[in-house]
């Protein structure tokens, strides 16, 4: 009996466009784009089974061995560190994560800043590189809202287009990294099931390099 390969998707837009990515390196499983509220998919033929998980829960199942292969943002990975290899770039899910104040915002350095944010390990690391004193507020949504309200001075989080900013009167004014999708394995797997993970790699690997090449075309 073929042996599948156990992939965690991150749930979402970002999910839908990996799945693609995943069915053209070989890997497809039709069913997956079914809008019911199903969660577990599989492909017998392609020897795949997919499911569909919170995007940030994507790594506890890699790591534990749950999923052998998954996708998660480089935030995600930089937040929690986990123990997994971190295989390619996808190029896609592009974005930063970076400081944002309200508009004419001044820091006072004599001051602890307080930072509200969902980046609790991001934020801790970025600091303490600059030697300032913080208090961070781990909120989990709708960020933006701290500095407007004055529960924190600033905010560390995801901008994508920035127009969540914009129409909050805040503005991005440092940028920590930048981030994007990158394929993860589970350690164990990725010995075990080295040959599916090898085929998915180059697979993926190849529309990367494609897309890459086409952007510097145009
Ligand atoms: C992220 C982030 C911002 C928004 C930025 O939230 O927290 O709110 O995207 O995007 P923009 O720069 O294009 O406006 P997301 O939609 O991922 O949901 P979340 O708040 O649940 O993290």
């Amino acid at each position: 009996m073929k042996e599948f390969l156990n992939v965690a998707l991150p749930k979402g837009r970002l999910g839908e466009r990996v799945y693609a990515m995943f069915a053209q390196a070989g890997f497809p499983c039709e069913e997956l784009l079914d809008p019911k509220r199903k969660l577990i998919f599989e492909n017998p033929e392609a020897g795949v089974r997919y499911f569909w998980v919170k995007p940030s829960d994507v790594p506890v199942y890699v790591e534990r061995g749950a999923a052998d292969v998954g996708v998660a943002g480089k935030d995600i990975l930089l937040e929690y560190g986990p123990e997994v290899y971190e295989l390619l770039d996808l190029n896609i899910g592009r974005c930063r994560m970076c400081v944002a104040a309200k508009n004419g915002f001044r820091d006072d350095p004599e001051r602890t800043l307080r930072v509200a944010t969902e980046f609790p390990h991001i934020t801790r690391t970025y600091y303490t590189a600059r030697s300032r004193d913080i208090d961070i507020i781990r909120l989990h949504g709708s960020i933006e809202i701290a500095p407007i309200l004055d529960l924190t001075d600033v905010i560390v989080d995801i901008v994508e287009t920035g127009t969540t900013l914009r129409e909050n009167d805040l503005t991005p004014i440092e940028t920590i990294v930048p981030i994007s999708a990158r394929l993860i394995a589970n350690k164990v797997s990725f010995q075990f099931k080295h040959k599916a993970i090898q085929t998915l790699y180059e697979g993926l690997k190849e529309q990367v390099a494609a897309q890459e090449k086409e952007a510097e075309e145009t």
